[in-house]
């Protein structure tokens, strides 16, 4: 050992997928260690998950940002080398018809929580950022301080559903409300749009007639636990690869996209 990656996660909500990774480094199947977790809501049950292992958290308080932009946004402070146009150019999050005031109040008010959380991150170098039911949707300014290389993503992801079906807050019940046959979770790292970064790994289950979204959620939550472990593992491995791939369609169209190959351990 000696080598293990160092972890740091951000959650919104109740844990359960921290609590498996955290598991998984202290059994020795990740070798890693997670080293804080962060969170946009200071109530997320998860922080006492970490508390409990003697893990350090800190909390950036998304709404109360939001808030006071909503009320005064004359007398808010832009981080520095905050570039507003840069972050639009590259953020690919809204429709091109939406309005442009309202990505600008977006722009501003993550840009300022992400320099919050970064502000608290630098205490707690890491080579891995995971999102664990992170609830927000990460901008371009804090992205590209985290990803200084761009042959090397470090902030991975974990969706309810098949990505690319049913991007979004609710994956398993969009699933569920679609009426899909198989559900499942993907595990990806993360790129400027919501849920459409390269996917390293997935699991699916079976739909079965008298399921509900609660047992569709409890199904997938299972295989979230298996699943994401196993996904920083490779990762703690070395063994993933992302690589920009051109493809021709049968329609004659050429389509870019970075996939991730899993190789063989080096
Ligand atoms: C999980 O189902 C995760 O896939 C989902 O939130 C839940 C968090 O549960 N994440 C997202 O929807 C991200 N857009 P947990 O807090 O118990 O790990």
């Amino acid at each position: 050992m000696g080598n293990k990656i160092r972890i740091g996660a951000l959650i919104s909500g109740g844990g359960t997928n921290l609590q498996a990774i955290i598991d998984s480094c202290e059994s020795g199947k990740i070798d890693g260690e997670m080293v804080f977790v962060g969170t946009d809501n200071p109530d997320a049950k998860g922080l006492g998950r970490a508390s409990k292992h003697n893990i350090p958290t800190f909390v950036v308080d998304y709404s109360s940002i939001i808030r006071k932009y909503g009320k005064e946004p004359g007398k808010i402070r832009l981080p520095g080398s905050f570039d507003e146009e840069d972050i639009r150019s590259k953020l690919s999050l809204f429709h091109s018809g939406a309005d442009r005031q309202k990505i600008k109040k977006f722009i501003i008010t993550r840009a300022i929580a992400e320099a919050g959380l970064l502000e608290k991150m630098k205490f707690y170098p890491v080579d891995l950022l995971v999102l664990a039911g992170f609830m927000r949707n990460l901008t371009p300014y804090f992205i590209d301080r985290i990803n200084t290389d761009p042959d090397n993503p470090r902030i991975m992801n974990i969706h309810p559903a098949l990505l690319p079906a049913f991007p979004g807050t609710d994956g398993y019940g969009d699933t569920f409300r679609y009426g899909a046959k198989i559900g499942g979770c993907t595990v990806h790292f993360i790129d400027y749009g919501e849920d459409s970064g390269p996917i390293i790994g997935q699991k699916a289950f079976p739909i079965e007639p008298d399921d509900t979204i609660d047992s569709i959620k409890k199904k997938g939550l299972a295989l979230e636990w298996e699943l994401y472990p196993e996904c920083i593992r490779l990762f703690a491995q070395k063994r993933l690869k992302t690589v920009r791939m051109t493809y021709a369609r049968d329609d004659g169209k050429e389509v870019k996209r970075t996939v991730v190959k899993i190789v063989h351990s080096e």
